[in-house]
């Protein structure tokens, strides 16, 4: 397939030094690099606040070897293009440097990306903007979490509104970059097959997981300001929902897309006291084994000795629109469950009339969209057990594995969305307004669940207290 061309660039990472720098970031670029994508003209600036050069490209050095992703000649070859800054106050005298640097080809273009905490965007965008560094071909990358409810939201897009237009701000959430993510529009749009039975008429119920069986690792004091809610259903659970719900587009431009995405958001109903304590349930994790090994509880996990943040959250959430109305969408997530794997599960309603003997009742037909660890899709059908004697039924399912069928390597959700950015494509980035509806919603949970909604414990390697939010005779999928 024929590349778009990517124009000569700078690209500048500030928090360089951090976790998602190292882990993301630069080794999706390394891996474009290698992949002979990026074979412009490019530099990458790394700006951390105290880190040294030397000390930068040591720890580059062991997290790429500890990773397996380098190879020799080509990394070495990669790192000439990075070239680490300190700057350690966000002022515009610091910023000379990084302005000489940035002038010695002011044709090329500059994206900013702001890898640090929000509280630090509004002094980046002033010095930036006081050097004189932004123009009318820069771009701004922005990581979650983008505050913590809309009002902070709000402000966050202010400051960066003041510099930059929103055609030049690119929202990340690394799920809309997960190969099997956008395989979903490839399966609803580029087939007949499901479109034509993808409403509330013919699906039963919708259900979207994403289970880690990871706890809250060295992240304990970000995560126990964030919880579940915020870190996970704010952004990657309702954008798969957007994708899964969404009327199709007219086409593939960013905001044909994104206008389709918008009124899912907006069509969500919202929650109060009383749907709070019938559809939702929020739990924490104590001590448990996960596979073979004894964990911690959350607790244990960061040094406290109490903490009301959610770990797992459930819900039962409804799209009040025409395809949807009264379809229950589940949503979960969790951390420390049983076993890491995100999916998507359509459950098609019963057939209108039975004629088999009695017995032989017609299962629901399941379309099961596996994200992660493996990428499948998997179509649950009911098939006759060969043999005389009459008819017995047997669900068989028809199973697509991704790494059967294709040979190319399953690239990192970073890699595409970088590119993505360097390209100006906006189509897998969100839009403010739908930051905005999503803050709507979750917000009209979180203001109230704290006094609604009593924290259920569930023991680690478990599923999480999920089945209570479910409607009767409704189960979890779960693998
Ligand atoms: C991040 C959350 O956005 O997504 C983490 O902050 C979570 O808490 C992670 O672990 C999950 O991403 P993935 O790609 O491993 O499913």
């Amino acid at each position: 397939m024929e590349k778009l061309k990517i124009k000569s660039f700078y690209l500048v990472i500030f928090g360089a030094d951090g976790d998602l720098s190292k882990r993301k970031i630069l080794p999706a670029l390394y891996q474009r690099y290698a992949d002979k994508q990026l074979n412009m003209d490019f530099q990458i600036i790394c700006v951390s606040r105290k880190t040294e050069a030397e000390e930068f490209f040591e720890s580059l050095d062991s997290f790429f070897t500890m990773a397996k992703i380098e190879t020799k000649e080509t990394y070495k070859a990669f790192t000439k293009k990075i070239n680490p800054i300190k700057i350690s106050e966000n002022s515009s005298s610091n910023y000379s440097e990084l302005k000489s640097i940035l002038n010695q080809n002011s044709d090329w273009q500059r994206v900013f990306y702001l890898s640090v905490p929000s509280s630090a965007f509004s002094e980046i965008c002033n010095a930036l903007e006081d050097v004189n560094l932004i123009d009318k071909k820069s771009k701004v990358v922005l990581e979650k979490p983008l505050g913590f409810d809309l009002d902070s939201s709000r402000k966050i897009n202010d400051i960066i509104s003041k510099n930059f237009k929103e055609n030049q701000i690119f929202r990340i959430d690394h799920y809309l970059g997960k190969e099997t993510v956008q395989n979903l529009m490839v399966l609803r749009f580029a087939n007949h097959l499901f479109e034509r039975s993808w409403n509330g008429d013919n699906v039963e119920n919708i259900q979207i997981t994403v289970s880690e069986s990871l706890g809250v690792e060295s992240r304990g004091g970000y995560y126990d300001k964030t919880g579940a809610l915020l870190d996970m259903v704010q952004n990657h659970l309702l954008q798969l929902l957007c994708l899964v719900a969404m009327e199709p587009p007219a086409s593939l431009d960013a905001d044909a897309v994104r206008n389709e995405k918008l009124k899912v958001l907006q069509s969500l109903r919202l929650f109060n006291k009383e749907s709070i304590s019938k559809q939702i349930v929020r739990g924490q994790y104590t001590r448990g084994m996960v596979g073979e090994n004894h964990v911690n509880s959350y607790l244990e996990d960061i040094h406290q000795y109490s903490s009301e943040t959610e770990t797992f959250v459930a819900i039962r959430a409804y799209i009040d629109n025409w395809r949807w109305k009264n379809t229950p969408i589940y949503l979960r997530t969790g951390k420390r469950m049983k076993k890491r794997y995100s999916d998507i599960v359509i459950t098609f309603k019963e057939i209108a009339h039975n004629i088999f003997p009695e017995g032989q009742h017609p299962l629901k037909n399941k379309l099961i969209i596996r994200l992660q660890p493996e990428e499948r899709i998997e179509l649950v059908q009911l098939s006759k057990v060969p043999g005389p004697g009459g008819y017995r039924f047997k669900p068989i399912s028809l199973k697509l594995d991704f790494v059967d069928s294709f040979e190319e390597r399953m690239p990192d959700a970073y890699e595409r969305l970088l590119i993505d950015v360097l390209r100006g494509n906006q189509t897998l980035f969100m839009r403010y307004d739908e930051l905005e509806a999503a803050w709507i919603w979750i917000e009209s949970i979180s203001q109230h669940w704290k006094s609604a909604l009593p924290i259920t414990l569930y023991e680690s390697g478990t599923w999480g207290p999920g089945d209570k939010i479910l409607d009767e005779g409704v189960q979890w999928q779960t693998k």
